[in-house]
C-alpha cells in the first residue's frame, strides 16, 4: 500500500503529533509553540509516539549525556516509522532545538530517516518544511539565524498549558561562559518588546493562566523596547504585568548575578506578585573558577547581592546551578564552593559534573579534571545541597503558606501545587481548587514536597 504523507492522510479525524521536550524551560515553552503553529492545521497532540503522523524531538545540547540521548531516541523512532509504513502510514520525524542547531548536519548523517532539522531560532518555518516536506524527497534542514525575529510569526496560544505557563522574553546569550555551549545554539542575546510581552501574557490570563513565569537565557538582562522608543528592564516589565487583573504570581528565570540591578531587588520588596524565589546561578566559589568561566563577578560580589536582596526580602529562598570539575578546579576551589554554599544556604539547586562541549574555550583546556573526581566532588555537593533543601523545607512545618494549585496528585483526592518558594505542596481534599490560591498549613515534609492541610 501507498504510504500517506501526514499533511494529506485522512483516514484519521485529525493528525497527530508527538513531542518529546528536553532541556530547560525555554524548550518547554518553544515545545508549546510548536504545538501552536500546528493546530491550525489540524495536528492533535498524541501521548503516544507509535499514533503519531509527526514526531518532533525538541533537544538539548547542554551536557554530552543530553545529546546522546537524542540519537538513542531516534533508534527508537526510527523503528516506529518502519512499523507506521508497514501499516500504510507514513511519519515525519523532525529534530528540533539545541543539538539540531549545533549538530543538524551529523544528525543527517547518522540518521538519514530524519526528515526535518530545525533550530531554535527558526521553528517558526515548521508548518511550511512540513508541507514542503510531502512534496519532496529528502531532508529540509532549517538552522541558518535568520534576521526576522520567530516571535513576529508565532500564533496566539488558544489551549492555556495549565494554570503556570511560561512565557519566554528574552533569548540568546553573548555571555560566553567558557563552558557553555548556549552562545552557540541559541543566538544573540536578544529582548522581545514590551507590548508583545504584554498582549501574550493577558491572552494566557484569559485563558485561565494564574501564574507567569518569564524565561530567558540571561532574563535579568531583559532590556525591550517599550512605548515611544524607550527601553525597559525587567523590574520595570515585572511592574506593568502586576497590574493584570487575575495574574497572581509572576516569576523569572534564568538570571545572571552580573544583571541584578537594585531596581529587581526593590521590585522584590514592592510587588507582593513577585514571588519570593531567585534563581541566581554561581556555579563557583572560587575566584580563580569563576575567572576561567569568564562570569565576570567574584564570589564576594555574589555574597553582597545576596545580603542586599535578604535586606529588601528577608524571606526570600536563594536557588543556584553549580558545576563542578570546571578544568583547573583544585581542591582548595571545591572547598571554596562548599564553603559559599555553607555561608549562603540554598533552598534547592542544580549541580552538575563540568562536561566538555564541542566549540568552548574550557573543552580545550589541558587541565581536564578526573571522572572519578567530578564524581566524588559531585556527591559530597549534592550531599550538602539535599541538607539545605531539606532544613529549608522543615523550617515551614506548622506555617501557614498560600498555595497554588495546579494539578492532581497520583492519590484518590489529593490536588497538587506549589508555594511561594517553588516548593511542591499537597493536599487530600474533595473540592475541585485546581487553579485557585488556598492557605495551607503545612504538617510533614517529605523529601522533596511538602504536605498540608487546608487552613
Ligand atoms: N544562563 C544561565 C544558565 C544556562 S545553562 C546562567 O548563566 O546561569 C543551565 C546550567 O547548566 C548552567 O547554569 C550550568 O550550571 C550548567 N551547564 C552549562 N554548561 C555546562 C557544561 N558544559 N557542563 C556542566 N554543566 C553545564
Ligand atoms: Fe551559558 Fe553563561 Fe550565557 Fe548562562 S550566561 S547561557 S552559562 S554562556
Ligand atoms: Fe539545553 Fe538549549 Fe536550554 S542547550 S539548556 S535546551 S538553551
Amino acid at each position: 500500500m501507498a504510504a500517506i504523507h501526514p499533511v494529506f492522510n485522512h483516514s484519521t479525524p485529525t493528525r497527530q503529533l508527538h513531542i518529546i521536550t528536553w532541556g530547560c524551560q525555554m524548550n518547554v515553552y518553544d515545545s508549546n509553540r510548536m504545538i501552536d503553529l500546528l493546530r491550525p492545521l489540524g495536528y492533535s497532540v498524541t501521548p503516544k509516539a507509535e499514533n503519531a503522523d509527526v514526531l518532533i524531538l525538541n533537544t538539548c545540547h547542554i551536557r554530552d549525556k543530553a545529546t546522546e540521548k537524542v540519537f538513542s531516541e531516534l533508534g527508537r523512532l526510527k523503528l516506529i516509522k518502519e512499523l507506521r509504513l508497514q501499516n500504510g502510514y507514513s511519519t515525519l520525524i523532525a529534530v528540533a532545538g539545541c543539538v539540531a542547531q549545533a549538530e543538524g548536519k551529523i544528525i543527517l548523517e547518522r540518521a538519514p530517516y530524519v526528515d526535518i532539522i530545525l533550530g531554535p531560532q527558526t521553528y517558526h518555518k515548521l508548518p511550511k518544511m512540513i508541507l514542503e516536506s510531502s512534496k519532496k524527497s529528502g531532508n529540509i534542514i532549517e538552522i541558518d539565524f535568520p534576521v526576522e525575529s520567530k516571535f513576529d510569526f508565532l500564533p496566539s496560544t488558544s489551549e492555556a498549558p495549565g494554570q503556570s505557563a511560561f512565557l519566554t522574553i528574552q533569548e540568546g546569550c553573548d555571555k560566553f561562559c567558557s563552558y557553555c555551549v548556549v552562545p552557540y545554539t541559541r543566538g544573540a542575546e536578544e529582548s522581545r518588546p514590551v507590548q508583545a510581552i504584554l498582549d501574550e501574557a493577558k491572552h494566557l490570563c484569559q485563558l485561565g493562566v494564574k501564574e507567569i513565569t518569564l524565561l530567558g537565557q540571561n532574563v535579568n538582562a531583559y532590556h525591550g523596547e517599550g512605548p515611544q522608543g524607550s527601553t525597559w528592564n525587567l523590574a520595570k516589565l515585572i511592574e506593568k504585568l502586576s497590574l493584570i487583573p487575575n495574574l497572581l504570581r509572576i516569576r523569572y528565570t534564568t538570571s545572571h548575578p552580573k544583571d541584578m540591578e537594585d531596581s529587581l531587588i526593590e521590585a522584590h520588596r514592592d510587588l507582593p506578585t513577585l514571588m519570593p524565589f531567585v534563581h541566581l546561578p554561581v556555579q563557583s566559589g572560587s575566584d580563580k573558577i569563576l575567572k576561567a568561566m569568564n562570569r565576570g563577578h567574584t564570589s564576594d560580589d555574589y555574597r553582597r547581592l545576596i545580603d542586599k536582596l535578604k535586606r529588601h526580602k528577608p524571606d526570600i529562598a536563594l536557588s543556584s546551578d553549580f558545576i563542578v570539575g570546571h578544568p583547573g578546579e583544585s581542591v582548595p576551589d571545591f572547598q571554596a564552593t562548599i564553603k559559599l554554599i555553607e555561608d549562603i544556604k540554598f533552598a534547592q539547586s542544580f549541580s552538575f559534573k563540568y562536561s566538555p562541549r564541542p566549540g568552548t574555550t574550557a573543552a580545550l583546556s589541558k587541565n581536564q579534571i578526573s571522572e572519578t573526581e567530578k564524581d566524588s566532588r559531585l556527591k559530597e555537593l549534592q550531599a550538602l545541597l539535599n541538607d539545605q533543601q531539606t532544613q529549608f523545607n522543615q523550617q515551614t512545618i506548622h506555617k501557614t503558606l498560600p498555595v497554588l494549585f495546579t494539578h492532581r496528585g497520583r492519590k484518590p483526592k489529593q490536588i497538587v501545587g506549589k508555594s511561594p518558594f517553588l516548593q511542591a505542596v499537597h493536599i487530600t481534599t474533595d473540592q475541585n481548587l485546581i487553579g485557585q490560591e488556598k492557605n495551607v498549613r503545612i504538617d510533614e515534609c517529605l523529601t522533596f514536597s511538602l504536605s498540608g492541610s487546608l487552613v
